[in-house]
């Protein structure tokens, strides 16, 4: 590792969390923003387990209109900054809340990232948790019956594109499959929870930047004021604003590969 003495000192553990705002910029909508989705649409009618119970075939169709939208995007000048902070520093996790893919696309580990409300390319069965996976612009693979064991969980291969099957089954069960989120009402993926928590526990963390979230649940909140210095990217004010120990009212893909090159360069600077 290339850093400096000074610079280890200052930004040995780094954690970032980020919301819908820093894929705004790539083309994705936000949730709670102008042109966000909630704004239009009713989460109550397209994002609990009610409403895919009450109309599964609305809800495919706004999922499979949002991969689609994901998967003509590109992750962009934020995501990238994102993922240079994670080879800089000696330790990193991002917790993102958003379900797309750009943050991996911008070349971040797995393993240096969770996914806290779920991931839309993964198609999962409610039932009997088989699971599978069409990932950004890449096809998805033919053969929607092969099935193969993976940690306990079967896996399937999904069908060759989105439109050929309407409302995917499970190849195991014949049970309705459905994208893996969270849903409203849901609970967190424990696993994933634990990922963070246990990276947490692990220290407290010299930095921590929150980018592009309203920070409308709890535990970000919570998670974001786990350590010693607080950035948060956001043109707008939010409820974790007062605590921040830096507020940059700006784009994410203007303010951060900005905040990362001069973290990298001398941290003092911040
Ligand atoms: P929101 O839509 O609630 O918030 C987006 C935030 O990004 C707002 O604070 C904007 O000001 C900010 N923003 C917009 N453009 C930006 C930009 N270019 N750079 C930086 N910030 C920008 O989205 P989230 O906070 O991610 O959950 O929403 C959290 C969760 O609520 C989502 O994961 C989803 C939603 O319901 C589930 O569906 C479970």
């Amino acid at each position: 590792m290339e850093i400096a003495a000074a610079y280890r000192s200052y930004v040995v553990r780094v954690l970032v969390i980020t919301g819908a705002g820093v894929s705004a910029e790539s083309g994705i909508p936000t949730f709670r923003g102008k042109d966000g989705y909630w704004r239009n649409l009713d989460p109550a009618k397209l994002a609990t387990p009610e409403a895919f119970t009450r109309d599964s075939k609305l809800v495919w169709e706004w999922y499979r209109e949002r991969r689609q939208r994901i998967r003509n995007a590109r992750p962009n000048a934020a995501h990238e900054a994102i993922a240079k902070l994670a080879k800089h520093a000696d330790e990193f996790l991002l917790v993102t809340q958003n379900v797309d893919d750009l943050h991996k696309r911008a070349g971040l580990a797995t393993d240096q990232m969770v996914q806290i409300h779920g991931d839309i390319f993964v198609t999962w069965c409610s039932r009997c948790h088989v699971s599978y996976t069409g990932r950004g612009g890449s096809p998805e693979p033919a053969d929607p019956r092969a099935v193969q064991l993976e940690s306990g969980r079967l896996r399937s291969i999904a069908p060759t594109s989105e439109n050929d099957v309407d409302l995917p089954l499970c190849p195991k069960c014949d049970a309705l499959m459905r994208p893996g989120v969270v849903w409203f009402g849901e609970q967190l993926p424990w696993d994933e929870v634990q990922r963070v928590e246990s990276y947490l526990d692990r220290g407290a963390c010299d930095l921590v930047i929150v980018a592009g979230t309203t920070a409308t649940f709890g535990y970000i909140i919570d998670w974001a004021l786990r350590g010693s210095v607080l950035i948060e990217v956001n043109p707008e004010e939010t409820p974790l604003s007062r605590f921040a120990t830096q507020q940059v009212r700006e784009p994410a893909a203007i303010a951060l590969p900005r905040i990362v090159d001069q973290l990298i360069a001398s941290p003092s600077k911040l």
